[in-house]
């Protein structure tokens, strides 16, 4: 696993999209695994930022999401297909039909999980990136979640339905229920980013990266992957014992792994 600690969290955002814009100039079709969240909406701006300077274009992109709320109107703003939507495909050159999520209203969604892990699986993620909660989720593979997991309905712990109140700004309550892709289909991309900024990820993510690999932490399974990064802020960092250098260059921090840093 490779571990930046960023300056700050514009910086991390900043960071990110480095990588994300290496990513997409250097693969077509730039198969791209994407998470929802507040974490995600700097990175994914200042890479609209820097298409709309003309610095690459995301035409051959192909997007995947990792998940999507259960019980949601369709096409409503709080769906993450819509806040995909909102904050990236629509303000930038990626195609309407290059983007791909688990339809939640399907009738049979036992049958629409595998289909969408059998797309997930044929697509083959280049880079996804991902979220931690602060109870480790990853997706919405919420804390006991096999790491063998494969893409299902799940339950939404109430510390995510907690966390997750802000984005429905007491319209409606937060869902009970979601479609997420499993750990075993989020540890099948070729890449993974996780993102982590603030003091609410501090503790989750020391036991992610330097705890046991453990389905009670779901974020540890990165410890699995050969080429996992995670970028977080100096706050989201603190209670990392091994985080002792700042890099301003997500390019020149080599790979060590997991289990080394225990
Ligand atoms: C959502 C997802 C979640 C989030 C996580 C962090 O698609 O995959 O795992 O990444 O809940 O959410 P924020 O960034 O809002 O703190």
């Amino acid at each position: 696993m490779r571990l930046i600690v960023a300056p700050d969290r514009a910086s991390a955002a900043k960071l990110t999209a480095d990588i994300i814009e290496r990513f997409v100039k250097s693969t077509a079709p730039a198969v791209l695994g994407i998470a929802t969240g507040a974490t995600m909406e700097e990175p994914l701006a200042e890479v609209v930022r820097r298409h709309r300077r003309g610095a690459f274009s995301l035409a051959r992109t192909e997007i995947y999401l990792l998940d999507e709320y259960i019980g949601l109107e369709p096409g409503g703003r709080d769906t993450f297909r819509s806040a995909v939507d909102r904050r990236f495909v629509s303000r930038t050159d990626v195609p309407a039909a290059a983007v791909h999520s688990p339809d939640p209203h399907a009738t049979d969604l036992g049958a629409e999980c595998d289909r969408y892990e059998q797309e997930v699986r044929g697509a083959q993620i280049g880079l996804q990136l991902l979220g931690i909660g602060t109870n480790g989720h990853i997706a919405f593979n919420e804390p006991g979640s096999a790491l063998d997991g494969t893409t299902r309905v799940v339950e939404l712990s109430e510390q995510t339905r907690t966390d997750n109140a802000r984005f429905f700004a007491g319209r409606t309550e937060p869902p009970t229920t979601a479609i997420t892709q499993g750990i075993a289909t989020i540890l099948a991309a070729r890449e993974l980013l996780l993102v982590a900024c603030g003091p609410s990820k501090a503790c989750a993510l020391a036991r992610a990266i330097e705890g046991p690999v453990t389905e009670m932490i779901p974020a540890s399974a990165l410890q699995l992957h050969p080429n996992a990064t995670v970028i977080a802020d100096p706050s989201a960092a603190s209670e990392l014992a091994s985080a002792s250098a700042v890099h301003e260059s997500p390019f020149d921090v080599p790979m060590t792994s997991g289990v080394e840093n225990q």
